[in-house]
């Protein structure tokens, strides 16, 4: 039974190309086949092969069976910034259906487990009348909520979670990431996302040394999403 997901975050940075490998890792590692989606990465680097981003590769080095580059990343824009920005300065065209059916190239590979990150957080513009929401609109994709655990993150998940619904879409869990090691109250923040979000907590990860995918998959609990 092949399950997608589109996994967004509370803000930029807080670890959603983190989890995702994390939870690829977790349903390898239970024999399932996985496939990673970047479909728009804003931020890449130059290459013999082409512009590379890392949250891509990343993704594609978690996917299994393999999956070319080009699939897991059909929109490659170089500049970091934001994505439509990023687009109209490379004079690239960037539609909600485009990435949709750039997408239906790797859906239709059958992975157990496929799992398309955004960039930023819900609401990010791909031009001037499209969010990259849009994208999971159009699948009706289930959405993993990445909340990157520090001050001010109670309300970027409750706002999230809001949209989320507004937008019609089940939220198919969550996972609290400690990017913050000096994150104050930490316990009490967690009680309260567990308290507030209906949905499935998905792990909680601590601050690690180094957040591969292997170590983040043993915080990861991948079986509400397969
Ligand atoms: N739990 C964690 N422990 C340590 N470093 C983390 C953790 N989660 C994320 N990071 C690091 O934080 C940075 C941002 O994470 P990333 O997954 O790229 O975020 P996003 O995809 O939301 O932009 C990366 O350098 C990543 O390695
Ligand atoms: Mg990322």
């Amino acid at each position: 039974m092949s399950k997608r997901y589109f996994v967004t975050g509370t803000d930029t940075e807080i670890g959603k190309t983190t989890i995702a490998a994390g939870l690829l890792c977790a349903a390898r590692q239970r024999g399932l086949t996985t496939a990673g989606v970047k479909p728009v990465a804003a931020g890449c680097e130059r290459t013999p092969d082409g512009l590379r981003n890392e949250d891509a590769l990343a993704l594609q080095g978690q996917s299994y069976p393999p999956l070319a580059y080009d699939l897991v990343n059909p929109v490659t824009l170089e500049a970091a910034i934001a994505p439509h920005i990023a687009a109209r300065e490379e004079q690239v065209t960037l539609t909600a259906k485009g990435l949709a059916g750039a997408c239906e190239a790797v859906f239709a590979r059958g992975a157990d487990l496929t799992l398309v990150e955004g960039a930023g957080g819900w609401c990010v513009p791909l031009n001037e009348t499209e969010l990259l929401s849009d994208l999971a609109i159009a699948h009706k994709l289930p959405v993993v909520l990445v909340v990157g655990m520090r001050l001010g993150c109670i309300n970027h998940a409750l706002l999230s979670c809001r949209a989320i619904a507004a937008d019609g879409l089940q939220l198919a869990g969550w996972v609290a990431n400690y990017v913050d090691p000096d994150m104050s109250r930490p316990e009490e923040n967690l009680a309260t996302l567990r308290h507030l979000i209906d949905a499935p907590c998905l792990g909680v990860v601590p601050r690690l040394a180094c957040a591969d995918a292997e170590e983040v998959a043993g915080f990861l609990d991948v079986s509400p999403l397969v």
